[in-house]
Order: C-alpha cells, then sequence, then structure tokens
C-alpha cells in the first residue's frame, strides 16, 4: 500500500532506540555505506546506553558511519518535515517505548516525529522492534502501526539460512529488511527450495 517516493539523492532515515540489539543499526549502517544510499541517522538517549552496553563502539564511531547525524532533541531537523523527500526510516533496534509513541501518534523526540512523517507521507516504516515476552499493550501498538501503513519487523533469525555467526545471523535480517526498500546487498542467503544438492554445507 505504501508508495515508495523515488529520491534523489535516495535518503533513508535510521533511527536507533533503547531496545537490546544495537548492533542491528550499526551493521544496517555500513551496509548502506556500500550503496548509493545517503543516511540520516538519529538516536535516542537510551541508545547511546545500550550501544555501550553491548558492543565495544564509540558512539562517535556509529555516528561517523552515517552521512548525516541528527540530534534526538532537534526537532527542527529536516527528517522532522514530509517535505524532505525521503525513501523511508528502519528502526534498528526499536524500543517497545519508541512504537507506543510511534503507534499513538504522541512522538516527543526526533526518532519518533521522523517516523511519523513518514507515515503521514505514506512512506517506508520498519520498525526492528525488540522485547519478550510480549504484553498486550505491546501487540495492540503492533497493529495499530501495521493498520498505518507500518511494518513490524522483530529482528527474529532465520534459521533456514543455516547462520554460523551472530554476525551472519544479523546480515541476513539485515538484507530482508532492505529487500523492503528494493535496496540491493549480498548478504542474504535466498532459499531456493529444497534441494539437498544446494545446500551450503555441501
Ligand atoms: C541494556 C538494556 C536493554 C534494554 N532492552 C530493551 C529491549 O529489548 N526492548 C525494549 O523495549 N526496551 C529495552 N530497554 C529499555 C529501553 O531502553 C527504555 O524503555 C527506554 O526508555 C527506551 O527509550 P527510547 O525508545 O527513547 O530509546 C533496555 C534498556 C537497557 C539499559
Amino acid at each position: 500500500m505504501s508508495i515508495q517516493a523515488e529520491t534523489e539523492p535516495r535518503r533513508l532515515i535510521v533511527g536507533m532506540t533503547g531496545a537490546s540489539g544495537a548492533i542491528y543499526g550499526v551493521r544496517l549502517l555500513q551496509l548502506l555505506q556500500q550503496t548509493d544510499v545517503e543516511t540520516h541517522l538519529v538516536l535516542s538517549k537510551s541508545a547511546k546506553i545500550t550501544l555501550a552496553q553491548e558492543l565495544d563502539i564509540k558512539v562517535s564511531d556509529v555516528l561517523a558511519l552515517a552521512d548525516v547525524v541528527h540530534q534526538a532533541e532537534n526537532i527542527g531537523a529536516t527528517i522532522s518535515s514530509g517535505s524532505f523527500a525521503t525513501m523511508g526510516m528502519i528502526i534498528a533496534p526499536c524500543s517497545m517505548r519508541s512504537m507506543a509513541e510511534i503507534s499513538s501518534g504522541a512522538t516527543s523526540s526526533l526518532v519518533t516525529r521522523a517516523a511519523d512523517v513518514v507515515l503521514k507521507e505514506r512512506r517506508r516504516l520498519v520498525l526492528m522492534v525488540r522485547e519478550t515476552p510480549l504484553h498486550l499493550g505491546h501487540l495492540r501498538s503492533m497493529v495499530a502501526v501495521t493498520e498505518m501503513g507500518g511494518i513490524v519487523y522483530p529482528p527474529v533469525p532465520a534459521f533456514y539460512a543455516k547462520p554460523s555467526s551472530i554476525d551472519q545471523m544479523v546480515d541476513q535480517t539485515l538484507g530482508r529488511v532492505l529487500d523492503l526498500f528494493a535496496i540491493k546487498t549480498d548478504v542474504v542467503r535466498r532459499w531456493e527450495g529444497l534441494t539437498p544438492s544446494k545446500s551450503r554445507d555441501q
């Protein structure tokens, strides 16, 4: 249902929030560096905390992976307006708090405002939500975001791809997310049917 904006340059907003899985945001930016896509990065305060907790990488090194960095408090940033053309936004990872804000439309930071703008402009919004187990409120937020045209994409590993490392598992998921924007990567092990001779171990 969403209409993909053809922008020149091709711009994609990447949001990172305080859910576990900072590696998804970092690796997403690295994958996008290998494309012609201009990345606009915005991190929530909590994203900086989970980043420090989960990865041996400085926030400044993450920011350096993006073409443009926006401060979460800067509600006047370009990505706060629908007139600034983008292909859409991926929030990787997406916390339940940020998803709840997006689902209600009552946004309090540039991360959720940018997502709100993407939805109102009928562009593509992908939320790589992470929490477990889920209560009814989480599930209701997911339904609301889906009804508004967003894509709820929990980073659940595809074991049929036989990942042999966390990096491969992460890349497989991110490659499939980028498929949703028709952004080509070479990291997806695509299913070729039940042919034993095509299994990667043979
Ligand atoms: C180490 C750590 C892991 C967390 N993991 C999650 C998580 O997986 N999912 C989630 O929704 N919140 C998680 N949180 C809590 C969020 O960071 C918290 O709700 C925060 O307010 C989210 O704010 P934000 O959406 O602005 O980033 C975690 C917090 C910490 C410190």
